[in-house]
């Protein structure tokens, strides 16, 4: 996975950008009101002795803010550089590795993946992912997903984004494939105003796995 275009991609921003920063300034984060809305979503799902997983959790930002609200966060993502810097709360941690291979014998409550499995290009790399996410969730753990997917079909993104400044690679797949792939119930949520979806072909949903 280190070899794919979307580690670069990430890899780059993270060398370029301050994200400490971004959290403070950014119109992605502190304008951005999605963050908000999932922050608001979780929250319903969240009581104090919760352990939760982060899986492409980035800079830590949702995990600072659920740290307070739950018994610790683990956050997992590949990039290589000092998450330390980002991390405000002492119940989180941070794991460096492909959300695809990672896997360890705890059982977590709640595992949440924001805006991250379009960066996954091969479908067996996704399978692997779920698989592993279902092998850390108890009986009564939840996997919540919140996600752009492809409107009726699979939308693939390659090409160079101007407003990016670089090249940008991603897969919109249908709410459809990732239900089906998953193979656990599944509750299908709308939580963001129509105004945050900005394409005609995919629409943002947070899908909940128990
Ligand atoms: C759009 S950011 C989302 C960050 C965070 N979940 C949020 O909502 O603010 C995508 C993140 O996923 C990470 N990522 C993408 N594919 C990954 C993979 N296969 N394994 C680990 N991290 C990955 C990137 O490094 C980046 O930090």
């Amino acid at each position: 996975m280190k070899n794919s275009k979307t580690y670069k991609f990430w890899q780059k921003r993270y060398l370029n950008i301050d994200h400490n920063s971004i959290v403070e300034k950014s119109r992605h984060y502190i304008n951005d009101p999605r963050i908000l809305y999932d922050f608001n979503f979780l929250k319903l799902y969240i009581s104090p002795n919760m352990k939760i997983l982060d899986q492409g959790g980035g800079a830590c930002i949702m995990a600072n803010m659920l740290a307070p609200i739950c018994k610790s966060v683990t956050v997992i993502d590949y990039q290589d550089i000092d998450y330390s810097k980002y991390i405000k709360h002492s119940n989180i941690s941070y794991i460096q590795k492909d959300i695809c291979d990672f896997v360890d014998n705890s059982v977590f409550d709640l595992i949440i993946c924001l805006g991250v499995i379009i960066y996954i290009e091969q479908d067996i790399d996704l399978h692997n992912f779920f698989f592993n996410c279902k092998q850390m969730m108890g009986k009564n753990s939840k996997l919540i997903i919140r996600n752009q997917f492809g409107i009726n079909k699979k939308v693939t993104v390659n090409k160079y984004s101007e407003e990016l400044k670089d090249n940008y690679f991603a897969v919109y797949r249908t709410v459809e494939e990732i239900v089906e792939l998953v193979e656990l119930p599944v509750e299908i949520h709308d939580i963001y105003p129509k105004s945050c979806n900005l394409y005609q072909d995919t629409a943002y949903r947070c899908l909940i796995f128990t």
